[in-house]
């Protein structure tokens, strides 16, 4: 139980990737606060943590109230430990058609929450002398993907604030990683599953030929949080069965059986 003891506050923990980070964490020991803008949801998913969970309904597009939190977590458990930014948006347009109000949503919810929440959790966190942050990323914050501006802008943005916040305060007890999962198997890319040629595609570019269950983006964010990761500082962890390692040039080269 490598995170026992530890408080952890995951955001978008209603859904996908964030239900799997809770239970792994909780799995490993630490209390978790989970927070998401889906209050039904979120209740259901404590419900299945038992003892030792608590539920903060908040829209992190709000500002004051993404900033509260921290606070009332600490409140509330004690201490804060971790903090998982995992909560995202995706706008899926064309540039041209891409409106600067959507631009400035998925910013808020993807880029500008995180940026809130490290800037609240951190004080409390260098007071208690230590604290990790996990920032979950995406592939699409390395590369650029059709149709994706304002969502890769977002991540790849949360990963310049990864590497800032480490740089400022690495000297003060905080660490701060970032996860960058590829395709992953949650109801933000149903989408994707409904359809044979995005399948298809997703396995030609990924050189495992597949995507990933949100357990798989879950395990590398207990490492983050966990003691087994003190030296890893400032870094982001592809979690995307080797696509970013490839890209498309991975298949300009067929197997000879496959030539
Ligand atoms: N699914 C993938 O293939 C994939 C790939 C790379 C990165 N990611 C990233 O992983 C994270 C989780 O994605 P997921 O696939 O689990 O998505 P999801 O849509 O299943 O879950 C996202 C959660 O965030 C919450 N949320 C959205 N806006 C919010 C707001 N304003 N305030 C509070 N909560 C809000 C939603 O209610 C939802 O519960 C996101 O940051 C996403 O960008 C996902």
């Amino acid at each position: 139980m490598t995170l026992d003891g530890k408080v952890a506050l995951v955001t978008g923990a209603a859904s996908g990737v964030g239900v799997a980070i809770c239970r792994a964490l909780r799995e490993a020991g630490a209390r978790v606060a989970l927070t998401d803008v889906d209050g039904t949801a979120l209740e259901e998913v404590a419900s299945g943590l038992g003892d030792g969970a608590a539920t903060f309904v908040a829209d992190l597009a709000d500002d004051d109230a993404a900033a509260a939190l921290p606070a009332r977590v600490r409140d509330e458990f004690g201490s804060l430990d971790i903090l998982v930014n995992n909560a995202g948006v995706r706008q899926v347009a064309p540039l041209l058609e891409l409106t600067p109000a959507q631009w400035r949503r998925t910013l808020d919810v993807d880029l500008v929450a995180p940026f809130v929440l490290c800037r609240a959790a951190i004080p409390l966190m260098a007071e208690q002398g230590r604290g990790k942050i996990v920032n979950i990323a995406s592939m699409a914050g390395l590369a650029a993907f059709r149709d994706r501006a304002a969502y890769s802008a977002a991540k790849a943005g949360l990963i310049m604030l990864t590497k800032n916040i480490t740089v400022e305060f690495g000297d003060r007890g905080i660490w701060c990683n970032a996860v960058a999962p590829g395709v992953v198997e949650t109801p933000m890319t149903s989408f994707f599953f409904a359809s044979p040629g995005m399948t298809s595609s997703i396995r030609a570019n990924t050189p495992m030929r597949r995507w990933s269950r949100p357990e798989e983006i879950a395990r590398p964010v207990v490492f983050l949080s966990g003691p087994e990761s003190d030296f890893v500082n400032g870094t982001v962890v592809p979690v995307d069965g080797g696509w970013t390692a490839g890209y498309y040039g991975a298949e300009l080269s067929p197997r000879p059986e496959e030539a």
